[in-house]
Order: C-alpha cells, then structure tokens, then sequence
C-alpha cells in the first residue's frame, strides 16, 4: 500500500478532527435562533420614561384573576381602567371588589373570546395584566405590545419556543416592558437566601433545585373548560417549570454573567392522569402524554448545575425543594427550612452560637432566625408588614405587584424582563424535545443573543 504523503497526512487528520468534533456536537439537539431584524437591539437592563400613574387592564378573571385586581387595589398609583373575562359573571365580581374597596366601576369587557383585544387598543391604559389559561397568554402580550401597552403575565408566559421568540421579538421592537408574573422569587425564605448568596455566605454558588410538586387533584374541576388538564393531556415534558426554576436562576445570575447551556430531561410514565379522567368522566384513555414526575438536569456555560421537578399527580407533600449547594455552605427550603454554612463564613458577633457552627450539620433554629434577620432582602424590609396584611401566597404576590408598580413608576429596570421569561419558559419545549430522544441533550438558546455577559450578577433595581 502506498504511503500517505505528509501533507495528505495532515488534510487527512483535519477531515477526521473535524469529524469527530460536529459527531460529537450532533449530540446536541439545536431548535432555530432568529435573526434579529436590522435595527433591533436588545432590551437587556430596559428602562422605560416614569409613569406618575400606573393604568392596568387585566384579562382573565377566573381563580387567579380576582387576587391580583384585589392586590392593585392596595399599591399606591395605581388606577384599575378595565376588566375582561368571556365570562361576563366573572367581571362583575371583580367589579364588586372595586365598589368594597370604595373604588370607581372599571369599563367591562366580556362576552366573546376575542373581547381582550379591545381592552389593549384602550389610549388610557399602560400595563395589561393577563391571567388567562397557558394558550392565551403569548398572543395577548404581543397584542398588548404592538398597541402600545407594558404587560405582565401569569405563568408560564409561554409554552412553546415559537411564542418566546415573538414575544422577544415584539418586546425589542416596541420597547415595551414584558415580564413573566413569577411570584416565587419574593417569598420570604428565597429573597432572604438570595441576599444571603448574593453577599457571599455560601461561597461560589454550584448547583441549584427547584420544583412543582403540588398535588391539583381538588383543583382540576375548576380550571375554565378543563384547560389545564388537557394540556397535560396532550403535552409531555416539564410544562410548569418557572416557581422551580425562577429563584434558581436568580441565585445563578443567568443572563448577568452565566447562561443555560443544555438539559436533558426524564419522565415516568403517565399514571394518575389518566386514571383521573376515567374515573371523574368514564372516558379510556390511551393517549396522556404527561408524565406523573417530570425531572430535568440543567448545566450553565460557567459549570453550574440545576435540577428541576414536576409532579402535579400523585399524592405529595407540597414543594418548591429550593435548594441551593455553595462551594462554602448550602440552603434547603422543603421539607424543612436549613442552613448549613463553614463557620469561616459569618463572624461571631453576628449570630448566637457561633462555635458550634460545622461543615456538616444545618444550623439550630436560633442560628437560623439570626441570619434570616440579618440578611432580610430591603424588599422585605419595606414591604413585610403591608404584604403580610394584603396577602396572596402568605405576601409574595403582593410583593411581585408592588415592585412592578414601583419600577415602572420609578423608570426602572424591572426585576424580571422578557429573557427571563424567555429562559424559565423554554423547558415546556425543550423538555419535551429531550424525552421524546430518550433524554438527549437539547440546547437552550441565548435569548439575550449576545448580550448575556453584559451585566455581571442579578440585582433589584431602586429608586436613588
Ligand atoms: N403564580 C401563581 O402562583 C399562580 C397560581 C395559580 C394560577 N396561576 C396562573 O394563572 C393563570 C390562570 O389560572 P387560573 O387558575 O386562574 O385558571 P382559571 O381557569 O380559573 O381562569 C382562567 C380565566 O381566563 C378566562 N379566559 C380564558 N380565555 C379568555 C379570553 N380569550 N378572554 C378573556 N378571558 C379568558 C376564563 O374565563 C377564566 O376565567 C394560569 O396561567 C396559571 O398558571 C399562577
């Protein structure tokens, strides 16, 4: 056989490098990433002129609705323009919200399903306010943008890839606000351990879980015609995933220094689903999709990890698990709240028993009252008292309302923008994409595209 010359060597060596390289990346399972359009700029760290008053529209009045119109009513600047609902009966309550709290009748909207867009062509509103089923909310907030409104959204905003990037899209074109309303990331013991990793108490934070596991079997008769029951009838993957995986990418500064690079994701097989429906309807069914148990592995561009979980089927103590593992210390939330940090890691003047603090044990109950008192998030600081007093999931929905107003009041990067949205909602999509390759990695695209690294950590805006 004749020899390979050396410079046929050297071709023949790249081709194989090459090779290698794009079988190994071949792994990866890539969804499309749109261009921009010339001109478009992203809306990293978007700030918007102050509104003396905030004017809202809300849309979807049905469980979740009515606790956010009753939550406007306590936020000082403020003024509740316009309600809608298909269901008519839905808007007059929420009118008698507004009489009980000696407030004027907002203009109705009710009657067909296409009610909403008239709501967002109003000249009199700045904010929509959407709390409408899964389906809705993405065309509702592009809508609400293109006439000109900021919008919020209850969770998740989207559901599909498709969907984010139009929001992305027409939140960059229109420079308009476009924030995910998760509520979770202002709960007292996540805001506390937020500010806690923020000021270095846990060392370089490593890895980080979070999860939905909330058992909805007394709630599925009451979601509007089924919606969310069929949803997960027909849709596999981790289709609620933002209480989890909101706190987790806070405490990561995705976006501001880090980024999701890829998951893989697993499910059981579909049980109680199923089974519910036979039982509650007489109906076989063959065809769920949705896995009792969901579980997700994330890993980020700076070598963190996060764990997700699903599970709204089976009988379960409630949990969001929040926990976090830290090079110098770690936090746990569910089942029980815990600390555990390298004594070297707070001073002795600050907390009560300081020498029997160790690597390998939470702190007692005492310990961890001090450092939650010490390490109370200003947020909480001001906003503790009135939260409590209003209430919405012991304060945290009061919180998430409040700070909204505040920012746009104020001219302010919200807390919460459209990439965050982006990067909390893509899982629905891309989870399903991975369990249905026998968990192959899928890549999570970087909404920001390219301006991830620009701001270096995640903090919450104030007024000077
Ligand atoms: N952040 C949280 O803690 C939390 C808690 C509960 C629910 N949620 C979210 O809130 C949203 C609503 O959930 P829910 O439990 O109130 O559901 P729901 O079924 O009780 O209410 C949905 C409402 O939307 C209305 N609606 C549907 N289509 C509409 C349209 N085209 N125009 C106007 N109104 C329309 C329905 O009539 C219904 O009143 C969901 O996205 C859910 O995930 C969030």
């Amino acid at each position: 056989m004749k020899k390979l010359t050396p410079i046929l060597f050297v071709v023949c060596s790249l081709i194989f490098l090459a090779t290698a390289c794009s079988t190994s990346n071949s792994h990866l399972i890539e969804t499309p990433i749109p261009a921009r359009e010339d001109g478009q700029t992203d809306v990293v760290g978007l700030t918007t002129e102050p509104l003396d008053t905030v004017r809202v529209g809300f849309i979807g009045l049905g469980m979740r609705g009515p606790g956010a119109v009753e939550r406007f009513t306590y936020i000082p600047g403020t003024k509740i323009v316009a309600l809608c609902d298909v269901e008519p009966a839905r808007v007059e309550a929420c009118q008698e919200i507004l009489r009980r709290r000696n407030l004027p009748q907002a203009a109705a909207y009710s009657g067909s399903e296409d009610a909403w867009k008239a709501l967002c062509e109003r000249d009199d509103i700045d904010l929509v306010y959407v709390v409408t089923d899964w389906k809705n909310h993405a065309q509702m907030g592009i809508y609400a943008m293109e006439h000109g409104k900021h919008v919020a959204i209850e969770v998740p905003a989207a559901m599909t890839m498709d969907e984010i990037w139009a929001l992305i899209n027409t939140a960059e074109k229109t420079r308009k606000h476009c924030m995910q309303l998760e509520n979770c990331v202002y709960d007292f013991f996540e805001l506390t351990t937020l500010n806690m990793a923020q000021k270095g108490l846990f060392g370089e934070v490593l890895h980080v879980e979070g999860s939905y596991i909330h058992n909805l079997e007394d709630f599925w008769p009451y979601y509007w015609n089924n919606w969310r029951m069929d949803y997960n009838r027909k849709h596999r993957g981790d289709v609620y995933p933002t209480h989890g995986l909101g706190p987790a990418c806070q405490l990561l500064d995705i976006h501001r220094g880090d980024k999701m690079n890829y998951l893989v994701a697993m499910d059981t097989k579909a049980v109680n689903g199923p089974a519910y429906i036979e039982r509650t309807t007489g109906e076989k069914v063959t065809d769920f999709q949705n896995g009792d148990h969901t579980l997700t592995l994330i890993r980020t561009e700076n070598g963190k990890t996060i764990h997700i979980q699903h599970n709204v089927m089976t009988p379960r103590p409630y949990s969001r698990m929040y926990q976090l593992t830290g090079t110098d210390g770690f936090a746990n939330k569910y089942p029980i709240q815990q600390y555990c940090l390298r004594p070297s890691q707070v001073s002795s003047d600050e907390i009560p028993n300081h020498e029997n603090l160790n690597a390998h044990g939470a702190v007692s109950n005492e310990v961890r009252e001090a450092l939650m008192l010490k390490y109370k998030h200003p947020i909480h600081q001001e906003l503790e008292e009135i939260a409590k007093k209003v209430g919405g999931h012991g304060g945290m929905d009061f919180i998430m309302d409040y700070r909204l107003v505040y920012c746009l009041r104020n001219g302010l990067p919200l807390d919460m923008d459209v990439y965050d949205l982006a990067e909390w909602c893509c899982l629905p999509e891309l989870t399903a994409l991975s369990i249905e390759n026998n968990s192959a990695p899928v890549a999570i695209p970087d909404f920001t595209r390219g301006a991830w690294n620009r701001i270096q950590g995640y903090r919450h805006a104030f007024a000077e």
